[in-house]
């Protein structure tokens, strides 16, 4: 989704607003639902109402990411029945903790559908977590590992943005990212997600955002954790905090307007997308 996606967002979040009410309504006989066991505590019966209104056009009564907007959207929503989340700040492969989907629904997704819900209460927003994390089993089954520690940042330098652009290189990010990080390397259009989606890496030049946070550790963290469901791996064993504090800087080299253009383009985004 490339073009002019604040306009995208707006329209689309309109939509599933004004389809939201008419698909709860229906959605009332669904059976088998949701897997979990019987009865809903107090917040997930309150996130179910919550999601209903809000969330069901898009990730579906089920959960399942086939809400009716959903074949108009890339990338597709979210497939909670999975458990399988992009922005963690834990163990690739690991369930996130709740701080990560708060996280998550208060900022939004960028270059997404996924809009920033900060402008409902906080309640409202755990509540809708404790109801997501109601489609998947494995929240019962499983803990989420602990957040992985991101050791302070050394100061930027062009030693540190050169020795990040070798390891881009040595690691092979270029292979789908691009030798200049536009995301057009030779394997890009080859590239799917878990669910069988094609999947473009983002131009790393573009803006200064990123999908799970637009600051130096967020992308930090999206090195050491990988974007779990997506082939963009974690890369936590092969290099060390050193190393992924360069290509940080390398990587916030390659974007030219970075600085200028991020804290208007957040302000818009909550601001447009989150009404
Ligand atoms: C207009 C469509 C739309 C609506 C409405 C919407 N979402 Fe999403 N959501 C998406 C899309 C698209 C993605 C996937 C983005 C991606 O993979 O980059 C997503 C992803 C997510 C994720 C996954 C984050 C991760 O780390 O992988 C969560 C959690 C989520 N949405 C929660 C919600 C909740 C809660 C609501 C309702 C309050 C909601 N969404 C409403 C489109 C929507
Ligand atoms: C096998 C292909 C592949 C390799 C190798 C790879 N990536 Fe990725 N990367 C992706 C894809 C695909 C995405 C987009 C994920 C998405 O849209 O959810 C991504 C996302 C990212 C993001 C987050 C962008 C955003 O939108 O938030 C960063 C940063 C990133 N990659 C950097 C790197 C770096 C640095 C390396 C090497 C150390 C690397 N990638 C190696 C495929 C790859």
């Amino acid at each position: 989704m490339r073009i002019r996606p604040q306009i995208l967002y707006c329209s689309i979040l309109l939509i599933s607003l004004a389809t939201g009410v008419a698909s709860a309504q229906n959605a009332g006989a669904s059976s088998g639902y949701p897997v979990a066991q019987g009865k809903l505590t107090e917040p997930e019966h309150r996130g179910k109402g919550l999601y209903r209104r809000y969330c069901v056009g898009c990730h579906g009564v089920r959960g399942d990411g086939n809400g009716e907007n959903a074949p108009y959207l890339d990338p597709k929503p979210r497939d909670f029945t999975q458990a399988t989340f992009k922005c963690r700040s834990t163990a690739s492969g690991s369930l996130p903790l709740d701080s990560d989907l708060y996280a998550t629904i208060t900022r939004g997704i960028h270059a997404s559908g996924m809009p920033s819900w900060n402008p409902l209460p906080s309640r409202d927003r755990s509540d809708l977590i404790a109801y997501i994390k109601t489609f998947s089993p494995r929240f019962h089954e499983e803990q989420p590992g602990p957040a992985l520690p991101i050791p302070a940042e050394p100061p930027a330098s062009a030693e540190s943005t050169q020795r990040g652009a070798a390891v881009f290189q040595d690691m092979n990010c270029w292979s789908c990212h691009g030798k200049d990080g536009r995301g057009n390397g030779p394997s890009a259009h080859t590239l799917t997600d878990s669910r069988g989606y094609p999947i473009t890496p983002y131009d790393l030049t573009t803006g200064s955002r990123f999908k799970c946070g637009e600051s130096d550790r967020d992308l930090f963290r999206d090195l050491m954790t990988g974007l779990d469901g997506t082939p963009m791996p974690s890369f936590t064993d092969a290099l060390k905090p050193d190393q992924l504090w360069d290509v940080v800087h390398y990587i916030r080299s390659l974007q030219t307007n970075h600085g200028q253009d991020g804290e208007a383009a957040m302000v818009g985004s909550k601001t447009e997308t989150g009404k």
